[in-house]
């Protein structure tokens, strides 16, 4: 096991009725600004309950923050705070909303262009605006950790960046919010925590026994819970099981000690750049296609996935195999479709454009093992169509 810090700050509050927990959270005489996506919280009865428990508070609000969030569009809201003089943020949303938030923290106080941060993908580690979340939509794990995703509009590049800055100060987490989700936003975040988890675990074996162990009950739980809570999305064993999961996917504890591979995220975003196919559904196009590409350096770990998770038995090499084959029926099952082409119709010249794109940001070898060369960049991208 490599050694590692773990540092984790936010406070979270997890079950049925926390989200009136925001008097006591929020820090007493702040002048909120409130943001929030597209207007789902007015249908599903959150923002009510956010309102209700800020009485007294002073908020300004920002609505329409998109999903895969927009850099125009979060610079309105710097404005706003600045104008208004805030001093603290508080996401209601998705990922989309709370990576947006965090952009805005980190770019209130930012000496410079803010774009610099998304282009230098830089780390944030001080002077970005305290914020809290209350989170809609399981899926992400933005509510537990310190990253973020933003699209520049007028370049189509949808970039990363974080820092120890960027973690909340607080996410309330209340699994009853899933009731309004669309389906398709369920499966969707199902499959985003299971693949975060594949790109922590799905490597090669690193004598990190306890992280594996703790990646697989992730696994074993989205796949036990994750098509049932797709249809009974009220059932609240179904629903915050879910939840936890996705927040367990990605908020550092199963990365810690281990090399980490998120190619299938960083060709993923490009996807979701070029067509604007839902994050998760770039993820279930991509995966199948890296585990096969790069088959012989993950093929040890595929086939304990495959043993573990799916109960396979048989040789190393064929255990892995099926174990990439079972991982696509999962994502079946979860209503992606796992080809580009089905996704998009203009997808032919998608992997000169992604090998180009990573060839000028210098991503010449990613992965655990920083053998994704751009070679193999195209291999995947072409074998997804
Ligand atoms: O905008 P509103 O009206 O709120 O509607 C949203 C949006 O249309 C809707 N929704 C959310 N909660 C709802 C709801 N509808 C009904 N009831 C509710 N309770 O769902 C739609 C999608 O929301 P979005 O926030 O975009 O989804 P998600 O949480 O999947 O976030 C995706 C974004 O997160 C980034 C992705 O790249 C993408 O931009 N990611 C962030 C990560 C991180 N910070 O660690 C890691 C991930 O790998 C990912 O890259
Ligand atoms: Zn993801």
């Amino acid at each position: 096991m490599q050694n590692f810090e773990l540092y984790n700050p936010t406070n979270l509050v997890f079950g049925k009725g926390q989200i009136a927990k925001l008097k006591e959270l929020v820090p007493q005489n702040a002048k909120v600004l409130l943001a929030y996506g597209g207007g789902s919280i007015f249908k599903n009865g959150i923002y009510d309950q956010v309102i209700k428990a800020l009485t007294g508070f002073e908020i300004v609000e920002f609505g329409g923050i998109e999903p895969n969030p927009r850099y125009e569009t979060l610079m309105k809201a710097v404005t706003v705070i600045k104008e208004k003089k805030l001093d603290f943020i508080l996401a209601v949303g998705g990922g989309s909303v709370i990576d947006g938030v965090k952009f805005i923290a980190a770019a209130v106080h930012f000496d410079g262009n803010p774009m610099e941060i998304l282009h230098k993908r830089m780390q944030i580690k001080a002077n970005a605006m305290p914020f809290g979340t209350v989170l809609t939509l399981p899926a992400t794990g933005s509510e537990m950790n310190s990253g973020a995703v933003v699209t520049i509009n007028e370049t189509q590049e949808k970039l990363s960046f974080g820092g120890s800055a960027l973690f909340p100060k607080f996410s309330i987490c209340d699994p009853t919010v899933i009731a309004s989700l669309p389906k398709k936003q369920i499966q969707n975040g199902v499959i985003d925590a299971f693949t975060h988890v594949l790109e922590q675990y799905l490597t090669f074996k690193q004598d990190a026994y306890l992280q594996d162990r703790i990646a697989e009950g992730i696994l074993h739980t989205l796949i036990e819970v994750g098509p049932k809570v797709v249809d009974n999305p009220t059932d609240y064993a179904l629903a915050s099981n879910y939840m936890w999961s996705c927040t367990m996917a990605l908020n550092g504890l199963i990365q810690k000690g281990v090399s980490t591979d998120w190619a299938t995220h960083m060709i993923g975003h490009e996807l979701t750049a070029l067509y604007e196919i839902d994050h998760a559904r770039t993820l279930a196009i991509i995966a199948p296609n890296l585990y096969k590409v790069m088959f012989a350096t993950k093929k040890e770990k595929l086939a304990q996935f495959g043993e573990r998770i799916f109960g396979l038995q048989g040789d190393t090499e064929t255990v892995a195999k099926q174990a990439i084959e079972k991982m696509t029926d999962f994502f079946h099952t979860m209503g992606m479709q796992t080809k580009l082409s089905e996704n998009t119709a203009n997808y032919q010249d998608t992997a000169n454009f992604i090998v180009k794109r990573f060839d000028e940001r210098g991503w010449k070898g990613l992965g655990e093992k920083q053998n994704i060369t751009l070679e193999k960049v195209r291999e995947i991208v072409e074998l997804s169509y």
